[in-house]
């Protein structure tokens, strides 16, 4: 039985002040962390106000992280600076960094290894365009980007490391995959990653489901056999309904 994992993307949203509110409305809310992880990933500038108010239960991640760790790379954010404020997870590959900052496959392969040598718990996004889905392209591109971001990665180092399924199609539209979809795309990855690694790593790696999630779809979508949790973008903004979600798998 795989532990399941309900994270908030926060992406360029919420002030200090919103974001501490947050904290403080949900800290005593989240499930027991032996039961579900739960994670908030917030901008880095909120990370230093935030991580001193990681709870037992509510875990703090990055939404970014270099490939270098240290360097003259203006406005990146190093590994090791992540891992000096105990930031414990890192966003990598989500399809907005693909897409606005042209994030490729092999960017996510080099943040992977980035986070592995920091300490540092990747949650690596995957995910079709709506055009490829609609020309059956789908299991194609979940191939490619799984094979090219697990790259020269060790089996061992895959214990910690979370997938998040987000079809782009359903990200900020409403349109959630139907839960069937999602459990078969997660499926698929998952079978990637038994091409890759063998039996023990792909029935022990947890898949999350992303894009549209929210408190009436979240059961259903997490009931399913291949999907470990939910990567919760527009719904996880608000504490009641964060508070709903991560508490869905009980
Ligand atoms: O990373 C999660 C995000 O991309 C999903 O966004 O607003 O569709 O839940 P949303």
């Amino acid at each position: 039985m795989r532990k399941p994992i309900i994270a908030g993307n926060w992406k360029m949203f919420k002030t200090r002040d919103e974001a501490l509110f947050f904290i403080l409305k949900v800290s005593e809310k989240m499930p027991e962390k032996e039961k579900v992880d739960t994670v908030v990933f917030a901008q880095a500038p909120l990370l230093r106000c935030l991580i001193t108010r990681q709870g037992e239960e509510l875990r703090i991640g990055a939404q970014n992280i270099f490939y270098e760790d240290e360097g003259a790379y203006t406005g990146e954010i190093s590994g090791p600076l992540l891992e000096s404020y105990n930031v414990e997870y890192v966003l990598i590959g989500h399809s907005e960094r693909r897409q606005y900052f042209h994030e490729t496959d092999e960017d996510v392969n080099k943040k992977i290894k980035a986070a592995i040598r920091n300490d540092l718990l990747p949650i690596v996004c995957v995910g079709e365009k709506l055009e490829e889905r609609e020309n059956n392209l789908t299991n194609d591109v979940l191939e490619r980007q799984i094979k090219n971001a697990f790259k020269d990665i060790p089996a061992i180092e895959m214990k910690d490391i979370v997938i998040a399924y987000e079809p782009i199609w359903a990200i900020g539209t409403g349109k959630t995959a139907s839960a069937e979809q999602a459990d078969e795309a997660c499926g698929f990855i998952r079978s990637q990653i038994k091409k890759l690694y063998g039996p023990v790593v792909s029935e022990g790696i947890r898949i999350q489901y992303g894009g549209s999630v929210k408190p009436a779809n979240i059961e259903e979508l997490i009931s399913k056999e291949n999907i470990d949790g939910a990567l919760i973008g527009g719904a996880s903004l608000d504490p009641d309904q964060f508070i709903e979600m991560a508490n869905a798998p009980l």
